[in-house]
């Protein structure tokens, strides 16, 4: 669809005009090969900064250890709970470890809505009803009474202390809950089932998604060291060498780093690369100058940028005769999802009509094309600059290893990289160009924020079963 099909001349002049103006307004998502590299090469050197002991105060890309050591080694066994707050829907899960088949079973879920004043309201009400759905869960399962280790998937940017501590640096996504920002989240838990009084938890392990991601992907392949999530956020983590991370001592083998690489651009770095939609997305966002990178990615945020660049073409005159609709006009009505539908590539143009119709727009079959030109233009960006920010953590560990070739698999979840028809094969070609020395297998995660969740707790309960002290779990040398 990159070349509209010849129509009649319209009113806005021959079609190979219109194609042309329209492809000047789309011309700044385009990134280079070269321009990738150059991305890619900002990224290795915030990466650096945020690992560096005293420059990480300042870094953009916040590079947080995780204190996962150890992936699992079949060994694990048992019942756990999961939750998972900060993607899609709000979760609670049982879990079982089965370590004779070395499997991990998913015995039971329930999805929990957090409603949009809890998300924007105070943090006890939002552990409150955190807890609440927790005890709910519990008396469906006939499991109250039973005190289970925990695996609470946090998906937002974490100074975790160690595996059972971990303070939240800012809300990010849809979340702004008072009196979080600078908390241990695993106290508010506890504090609310406290409150409540009813039942208890036992220990408490802390997880980024990508974290539940790798370690859920590591337990079929032992090759995957690194977890990545492109959906309603996005970011990575990967196996970093021990000497690297000047900020937790110790110099022997690996730990699980979370680079949070949703904030690279926040200072300013990426100003170049920013369009005009992309400043305006985080200019109504709620928390603007914050998480650049993730805004031009992440499905949060796809469906905005297409909808300010659909009401640009129209105010230009370039789409729907200059006519907006009062949908079309407002903020959030272009969801992500329709990205996905419109660029199917069988039924992609009706979609494209249907929901244009849908949207109240008085199109003609050159406005879906323009509608379809658009979205293949935004969501390829989002697959490239990701693709940008994979590379520069593939090469990363090859150089790290004085390897002169690196094969290596990354654990991958999220909405936009399962659901979008050929996002991942462009990210995928994108990678093999930035980082030819490199041979990437992608993993789709299986559950990796419920049965990850479940699988680090595991795995944090053989390392403390072993050891004196959960704080010897960092001097545990467990590595890939
Ligand atoms: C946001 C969060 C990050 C999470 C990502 C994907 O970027 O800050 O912690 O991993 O979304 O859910």
């Amino acid at each position: 669809i990159k070349t509209l099909t010849p129509v009649n001349q319209g009113p806005f002049g021959s079609e190979l005009s219109l194609t042309l103006q329209v492809q000047k307004h789309l011309e700044p998502f385009r990134l280079s090969l070269e321009k990738l590299q150059d991305v890619s090469a900002r990224l290795r050197k915030d990466m650096i900064r945020g690992l560096g002991k005293h420059s990480h105060h300042r870094a953009s890309v916040k590079m947080l250890p995780t204190f996962v050591r150890a992936t699992p080694d079949g060994t694990e066994k048992g019942d756990f709970l999961a939750l998972d707050l900060g993607g899609t829907n709000f979760r609670v899960l049982h879990v079982r470890v089965l370590e004779e088949e070395q499997r991990v079973l998913k015995m039971d879920s329930q999805i929990c809505a957090i409603p949009q004043d809890i998300m924007l309201g105070t943090g006890e009400k939002l552990f409150d009803h955190i807890a609440a759905c927790l005890a709910e869960f519990l008396d469906s399962q006939k499991l109250r009474g039973q005190t289970l280790p925990l695996g609470f998937t946090f998906s937002f940017p974490c100074e975790q202390k160690e595996i059972d501590k971990s303070i939240l640096i800012r809300w990010t996504k849809g979340f702004n809950c008072s009196g979080v920002e600078g908390e241990d989240v695993v106290n508010l838990l506890k504090e609310a089932i406290h409150r409540r009084g009813d039942y208890d938890i036992s220990s408490v392990a802390m997880v980024n998604d990508t974290v539940g991601t790798m370690m859920s992907c590591g337990y079929r392949d032992q090759s995957c060291e690194i977890g990545m999530i492109i959906g309603t956020g996005t970011n990575a983590c990967y196996m970093e060498e021990m000497k690297n991370v000047k900020r937790v001592e110790g110099e022997d083998g690996r730990m699980c780093i979370n680079t949070e690489w949703g904030g690279f651009g926040d200072d300013g770095c990426l100003k170049d690369v920013l369009t005009e939609f992309d400043e305006e997305v985080d200019k109504t966002s709620i928390n603007p100058g914050v998480h650049t990178f993730e805004k031009m990615i992440s499905g949060m945020y796809l469906g905005e940028i297409v909808r300010l660049v659909l009401l640009k073409l129209t105010e230009e005159k370039l789409l729907f005769r200059g006519c907006p609709s009062e949908a079309l006009l407002t903020p959030g009505s272009f969801e992500t999802r329709f990205i996905s539908e419109i660029e199917e590539p069988d039924s992609g143009l009706e979609n494209a009509k249907k929901i244009l119709t849908k949207l109240d727009l008085d199109w003609d079959l050159v406005d879906a094309c323009v509608a379809r030109l658009v979205c293949d233009t935004v969501s390829s960006r989002s697959a490239r600059l990701c693709a940008a920010a994979l590379a520069t953590i593939v090469n990363r560990i090859r150089i790290n290893r004085g390897l002169d070739h690196l094969k290596t698999t990354v654990g991958v979840d999220g909405t936009v990289y399962r659901k979008h028809p050929n996002f991942s094969d462009e990210l995928q070609a994108a990678v093999r160009l930035l980082a030819p020395k490199c041979d990437v297998t992608f993993l789709i995660s299986e559950d990796g924020s419920g049965k990850g969740a479940a699988m680090v707790t595991a795995v944090a309960q053989r390392v403390w079963a072993c050891w004196a002290s959960p704080d010897d779990l960092f001097h545990c040398r467990v590595t890939l």
